[in-house]
């Protein structure tokens, strides 16, 4: 696998003269963020050696490579999720190339359900911890000692200073933002209201099908992270009568993203 980095950072970087320092996954609520990166190079995944090719609806895939409030970035115009059938070294994948390539920092969206009684659909929540609910971890298999340790220390996953940061961005703002535990599963399912509450019960305030992975390797390698999620339903298992489609879910998405990307460009400035 590490030669399969290796050789994948040495094709980008032979591509491209930019070194990025941050590194974005560009989920559901800032997929319009890509535009807005300056002077951009972007590459296709089918292009990029040994990468997995994206496949899920209203994901594109490729690397852009620029600059953005200021700082040298590399995002991923979409990502890899286990459901499509990739296995969990594959969707980190493109984590571990941004490590070689330099990046210090890594910038994580997604959609998910709401399970906090109080979260609203449309309403944007900083991920301060997380759950892993997949039924893997994508740093089961040997350790290689110089990414990272055996056994990471887990107490401080999500970078204090730049959720602070966050919150003064959006209170200078008048974006109201939500702060709390993400729980990561494998999907394609959505939840049973039986499966949403039992959620609830574990301490998440919303639910996904993503980032858990990214997160965790990112961290590994001793990369600072932050996390958005947009609530794009309210799960409200008590009363289960509304269905959610994938239609209203990019809808709400959507609706969340120019503050989403307000958010990160300014906090991007600060990193
Ligand atoms: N569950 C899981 N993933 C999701 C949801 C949900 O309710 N909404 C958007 N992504």
């Amino acid at each position: 696998m590490l030669e399969k980095i290796k050789e994948t950072s040495k094709f980008l970087q032979e591509k491209v003269s930019i070194q990025p320092e941050i590194g974005i996954i560009l989920g559901s609520g800032l997929g319009g963020l890509g535009n807005k990166i300056e002077n951009a190079t972007a590459i296709s995944y089918s292009e990029i050696p040994n990468f997995p090719v994206s496949t899920v609806e209203g994901h594109s895939g490729k690397l852009i490579f620029g600059t953005l409030g200021g700082k040298n970035v590399v995002a991923m115009q979409g990502r890899f999720h286990f459901y499509e059938g990739y296995g969990m070294k594959e969707v980190t994948f493109p984590v571990r190339v941004m490590h070689f390539l330099g990046v210090k920092s890594l910038i994580v969206s997604n959609a998910a359900g709401g399970l906090n009684p109080e979260y609203k659909a449309g309403d944007i929540m900083i991920i301060c911890d997380h759950i892993n609910y997949f039924p893997e971890n994508p740093l089961r298999g040997k350790n290689f000692d110089d990414l990272g340790t055996r056994f990471p220390d887990m107490s401080k996953v999500y970078d204090e200073k730049y959720i602070r940061n966050a919150e003064k961005i959006a209170e200078e703002n008048n974006i109201k933002l939500r702060k709390g535990i993400y729980i990561g599963s494998t999907g394609p399912t959505l939840e049973t209201p039986a499966e949403y509450k039992m959620f609830r019960i574990l301490g998440a305030d919303a639910t996904g099908m993503s980032t858990v992975p990214e997160v965790i390797v990112a961290h590994h390698q001793g990369m600072k992270c932050f996390g958005l999620s947009v609530i794009t339903n309210e799960s409200k298992p008590e009363n289960p009568e509304e269905e959610t489609t994938h239609e209203e879910v990019q809808n709400v998405a959507g609706v969340a993203e120019p503050r989403m990307t307000k958010i990160i460009e300014e906090l991007i400035k600060t990193m």
